[in-house]
């Protein structure tokens, strides 16, 4: 996709449309300087609650708040022109009842202006998905690891081998029919993500699943080489952003310490005409 072929936000009815056709591509976004950067490159952006984790140096997404997901969506919300933002709904916000998910979606969408949201669960999610979809709620669905669940899945594992495959087929079917129009597969054997792929009408975004996937989706620090307390499997580093960063901090120490910098180039005379920055 170049930058100049992108003319307006999609919607999720476009994300639909690209089932089986070019992949779509995704990433996690958290602050306005990465939405702008990224906003000619994605199709869409997912304010993830693993801004929790990655920005806030939780343990996991289990603590992360509404408060803390409207000041972000707000932040990418400023940075974005022309791509969809999907905001997560955090661990608490949705499990109880249809009724709590959908005033928490609502005042998630009227408050950072997200095009969707994204919940965690399968099977025991659709009624919720149900009513939020009949109500004007777009939603992105998301199974396999649900990080919100680590506590009763045993951590951070993959999900659907062997026999539980079956299960995981049934939720990806619950979420579609339910009215998700799309479907985040999370740590899943390839073979698993590729059968749930060709079986549900709606487009899945792979993280740790399959290259056959509709799409794809990683945590930005994560491919930028930024958040490295651990690295998943299925994480690619495309830069070293954080080792790069680490080494120009200590630059600038050493600069700063040897009086090399400020340069003579970075103070300012007592008065010069038309200087403004
Ligand atoms: O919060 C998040 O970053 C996510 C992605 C891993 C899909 O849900």
């Amino acid at each position: 996709m170049s930058a100049t072929a992108k003319k307006r936000t999609p919607l999720p009815e476009d994300i639909i449309a690209r089932k089986g056709g070019a992949p779509i591509v995704s990433l996690t976004c958290y602050t306005t300087p990465m939405a702008q950067i990224m906003d000619a490159h994605v199709d869409f952006v997912l304010v993830g609650d693993s801004v929790g984790m990655v920005l806030h140096g939780l343990a996991s997404t289990i603590e992360v708040t509404m408060d803390m997901m409207i000041l972000h969506g707000k932040a990418v919300a400023r940075g974005l022109s022309s791509t969809m933002m999907v905001v997560d709904m955090p661990f608490g916000t949705y499990e109880e009842s249809p009724q709590t998910a959908f005033r928490n979606a609502a005042r998630l969408m009227q408050e950072t202006g997200a095009g969707a949201v994204k919940l965690e669960g399968g099977v025991g999610m659709a009624e919720t998905i149900r009513f939020l979809v009949q109500r004007g709620i777009p939603v992105m669905a998301h199974i396999g690891l649900t990080p919100q669940s680590i506590n009763t899945l045993g951590g951070y594992k993959v999900q659907g081998r062997g026999e539980t495959a079956d299960a995981l087929v049934a939720d990806a079917r619950a979420v579609a029919e339910a009215g998700a129009f799309s479907v985040v597969l999370e740590k899943v054997p390839a073979a698993l993500a590729d059968r749930i792929t060709a079986e549900v009408a709606i487009p899945t975004i792979g993280i740790g699943a399959s290259a056959g996937c509709d799409g794809q989706i990683l945590v930005v620090d994560d491919m930028l080489g930024l958040f490295t307390a651990f690295k998943a499997k299925f994480v690619k580093r495309f830069a070293t952003l954080g080792a790069d960063a680490e080494a120009a901090i200590a630059d600038y120490a050493r600069a700063v310490t040897a009086r090399e910098f400020p340069g003579p180039e970075h103070i300012f005379a007592d008065a010069v005409p038309g200087e403004t920055r």
